[in-house]
């Protein structure tokens, strides 16, 4: 266990660079079993839910190859799945990433069957996997649960079908599409999810000869075809790491320039932080915010994209701690996703839970306290919060943030932070 030592009161100032989006690249990987000709995919950040990844698609028989990236601060992997020799995913890979489940889609057009028990992942809720399920046995999966394992068989191969989601779940958005691309005939999916990693997973699909349409709308299609060839691909920014970075900026008041975002990604978030009294404006090949004095409460709600996402809410409740006034936050994408809110009180903060919405009422400073982390947003947020309190603080089991951010600590510090990982 490992934990981290954080001073509060520097104010972030410089340029920072955001890695490739780690939501993209979890489906990428999984999509490359679709195709026995080698892909490499450019631009992945060093992340332990990538290396988990890796060592699913190897034990799958699957060869895969990390070297740095020429052109960047990530990897590069070459993923070859010449033959995939196994259809099990091992529990305990299953258990660490959630992501796991991505290989559900892609194993059945590939070999016809899979073997996986449910995935785990962060501790935000009950997160069910019945929308992928129901999705693929629209499509001619025969699924069954025994014994805490499911089994999912296509032996004659999958076929097109109509698939209306009740949520526009990223996951199985992309886990139907990626089960699609090989089957025989058109897939309509509606209520589809509208994420930027969605778009990414087609053009890369695309690349290798699919053909999907209409990423990024609430209807996608896709034409089955017989086969996939390899193709390279470059993951887009990630969008989560640039918005936690554009929040500790307003949250010290710092002034801090983002490189190898894309802006329109961001937008909900810059729009709040406008609204809550900074500057976040484009610049040449970037993104630059700046906060000269203390934030103002705003209210927000978590919203599929391109509303609020989810995953930028804990670090946005530990802003609203400190700001001047009264913010309502609503979360409406998951349950239980305010775990962060008991270790902020212990800080000073005041806030009122109840059900998925909270209240946050700002208080002039935040002190320093020992934390505990339970997961990569929520640890993230807990940062933040230590980066703005007086004194210091420590935030254990931070290795949660190694899922997610890569080189997080070193960027704060190049801004200006003083923390330090220590073992616990
Ligand atoms: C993805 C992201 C995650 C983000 C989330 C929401 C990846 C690797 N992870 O997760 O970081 O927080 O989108 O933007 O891309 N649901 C069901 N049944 C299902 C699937 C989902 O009820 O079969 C529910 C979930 O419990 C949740 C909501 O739908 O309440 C949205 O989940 P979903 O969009 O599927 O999230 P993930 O794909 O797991």
């Amino acid at each position: 266990m490992e934990k981290l030592l954080v001073r509060g009161g520097a104010r972030l100032r410089g340029t920072v660079r955001v890695n490739g989006a780690k939501n993209a690249v979890l489906p990428i990987l999984a999509a490359t079993v679709l195709t026995p000709e080698r892909c490499r995919v450019a631009g992945t950040p060093r992340l332990r839910d990538v290396e988990v990844m890796a060592a699913i698609l190897r034990g799958l028989g699957v060869e895969v190859e990390t070297q740095g990236d020429p052109a960047g601060e990530g990897r590069l992997i070459t993923v070859q799945a010449r033959e995939v020799s196994g259809c099990e995913i091992p529990d305990r890979l299953m258990r660490e990433v959630r992501s796991s489940i991505f290989l559900m889609g892609p194993l059945l057009a590939r070999v016809g069957r899979v073997k996986m028990s449910h995935p785990g992942g962060c501790a935000i809720g009950p997160r069910p996997i019945d929308y992928h399920l129901r999705g693929l046995e629209r499509l001619g999966a025969r699924i069954t649960e025994r014994h805490g394992y499911i089994y999912a068989e296509a032996p004659a191969g999958l076929r097109g079908a109509e698939v209306d989601l009740d949520f526009p779940s990223v996951g199985a958005t992309e886990n139907l599409i990626m089960a699609a691309v090989l089957a025989q005939g058109l897939t309509v999916i509606r209520n589809a999810a509208r994420e930027p990693e969605i778009v990414d997973l087609e053009m890369f699909l695309n690349s290798m000869g699919a053909r999907v349409r209409g990423a990024g709308t609430h209807t996608v299609r896709v034409e089955g075809v017989a086969g996939l060839h390899g193709a390279e691909h470059r993951v887009i920014p990630d969008r989560i790491e640039a918005c936690t970075l554009m929040i500790a900026a307003v949250a010290t008041r710092g002034e801090v320039t983002l490189k190898d975002v894309i802006p329109q990604h961001v937008q909900a978030v810059a729009s709040k932080l406008r609204e809550a009294g900074a500057v976040v404006e484009e610049e040449a090949g970037g993104l630059r915010v700046v906060c000269r004095c203390r934030p103002r409460a705003v209210d927000f709600k978590t919203l599929p994209y391109p509303g609020l996402p989810t995953d930028v809410q804990p670090q946005m409740m530990a802003l609203m701690c400190g700001a001047e006034g009264t913010s309502v936050i609503t979360e409406t994408v998951f349950e239980n996703r305010f775990t962060q809110a008991e270790e902020l009180r212990r800080m000073g903060a005041d806030i009122r839970v109840d059900g998925r919405t909270a209240v946050v009422r700002g208080v002039p400073r935040l002190s320093g306290a020992t934390l505990e982390a339970t997961d990569l947003r929520n640890c993230a947020a807990l940062v933040i919060a230590g980066l703005v309190a007086e004194g210091s603080t420590v935030v254990e089991r931070v290795e949660h943030l190694d899922r997610g951010y890569q080189d997080f600590e070193l960027k704060l510090r190049r801004l200006g932070a003083d923390l330090r990982r220590v073992r616990a």
